[in-house]
């Protein structure tokens, strides 16, 4: 059942350049059109949305959040992105030309449930990306996007998270084709740069070796740091998330831009922090990045950076430094969160913990 894996983790990591393509078959047209078969929702009334509210939970809220940098470059409609369990005490701003977009591997988180149900009471339309076919979210929900990750059996969750990602890549997408912004002419290009992704993964599967000895190396760590910037965030905090949640130990994700109003003041000596380093196309993010590196290791930090094929400006400030193919910045993510779950999963396995059943945790939380 494990496939020869030692985890149903393991398995699932190497399932992802699998999950990522079956998210993205059958959803493009010969035409060349976007077609999402589950949108319940009319092309005319997707047009009337002026404001999308992205909800979800744990890594489904990193999804989210990668979610929003895609969508407001593609469509130009704000996007907001809230955890599901703040979202309807706050009094937020709804209306039926707001489109909640809710996103869950399991379909019956509660917390995400119980948004839908209030999102729906003030009149929002409410479009679902979920892993599991009819389960209580997608039933609930006016619109559904499925990822086709398949069965996800270990409690920490990864190519349910890849395959959200595609989703809302898919949304955008669809959105921006169908609103006419500048980005319809461009969605070709961007699918078949989707289309590259898999092979991008494998091959971080097949390093893994690197991030294996790494993780015997930083298994007595006692706190580990991940920095991000852009869509590179929200990979940081779910690089920090894997490692509490397997491994036990305390663990951060910061923006790297933050550093200098706080979280630089936890870093002394030897304490390995990850940099998520983005494309070098995008200059002022890397050149930044660069020098975040820089400022942590000035204080003796231990970096292992990620950073795309041929960017050598990191090379002097890496400690290790783990390569990335060249993907555009915003697909980044799909490549870039593989080696940090590796880690995780490693570094829980070597210090001798239940990688697929981590203590405290349920793989559906279906209590508020
Ligand atoms: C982390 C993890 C959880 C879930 C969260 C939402 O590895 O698995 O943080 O992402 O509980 O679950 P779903 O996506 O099923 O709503």
């Amino acid at each position: 059942e494990k496939g020869g894996y030692d985890w149903f983790m393991l398995k699932e990591i190497a399932e992802q350049p699998q999950a990522v393509a079956d998210t993205l078959l059958g959803r493009h047209a010969p035409d060349g059109r976007l077609r999402l078969d589950e949108m319940r929702l009319s092309d005319d009334e997707l047009r009337t949305v002026d404001k999308i509210i992205v909800i979800a939970c744990g890594t489904s809220y990193y999804a989210a959040m990668v979610a929003k940098y895609a969508i407001e470059h593609w469509t130009r409609v704000p996007c907001e992105v809230e955890l599901a369990s703040e979202f309807r005490y706050r009094d937020p701003i709804l209306d039926r030309s707001t489109l909640v977009v809710t996103i869950s591997q399991s379909g019956e988180t509660m917390d995400t449930l119980m948004a839908i149900r209030y999102a729906r009471q003030q009149r929002a339309r409410v479009l679902s990306i979920c892993n599991t076919n009819g389960s209580t979210i997608p039933r609930e929900s006016d619109a559904v996007i499925y990822t086709h990750a398949g069965p996800e059996v270990a409690v920490a969750s990864t190519k349910g998270f890849l395959a959200q990602v595609v989703a809302c890549y898919l949304l955008g997408l669809y959105l921006a084709q169908v609103k006419g912004t500048k980005y319809g002419d461009e969605i070709g290009a961007i699918i078949a740069q989707l289309e590259a992704i898999p092979a991008g993964i494998q091959r971080m599967l097949d390093d893994a070796e690197q991030v294996r000895a790494l993780a015997a190396d930083l298994a007595g760590s006692r706190s580990i740091l991940f920095l991000g910037r852009h869509v590179g965030y929200p990979v940081a905090l779910e690089g920090a998330l894997k490692l509490k949640e397997l491994a036990y130990i305390h663990a951060e994700g910061f923006a790297a831009g933050e550093l200098k109003h706080g979280p630089i003041a936890v870093v002394e000596e030897g304490v390995p922090v990850f940099v998520v380093v983005p494309p070098k196309a995008r200059d002022q993010l890397q050149e930044k990045i660069v020098s975040n590196i820089q400022e942590v290791r000035a204080r003796g930090a231990r970096t292992i950076v990620l950073a795309e094929d041929g960017d050598d400006d990191v090379v002097p400030y890496a400690d290790e430094l783990i390569r990335l193919p060249k993907v555009p910045t915003l697909l980044q993510p799909l490549v870039a969160t593989v080696p940090l779950q590796l880690f995780a999963c490693e570094l829980a396995a070597q210090l001798g913990h239940d990688v697929d059943q981590p203590r405290n945790l349920a793989k559906s939380v279906t209590v508020e």
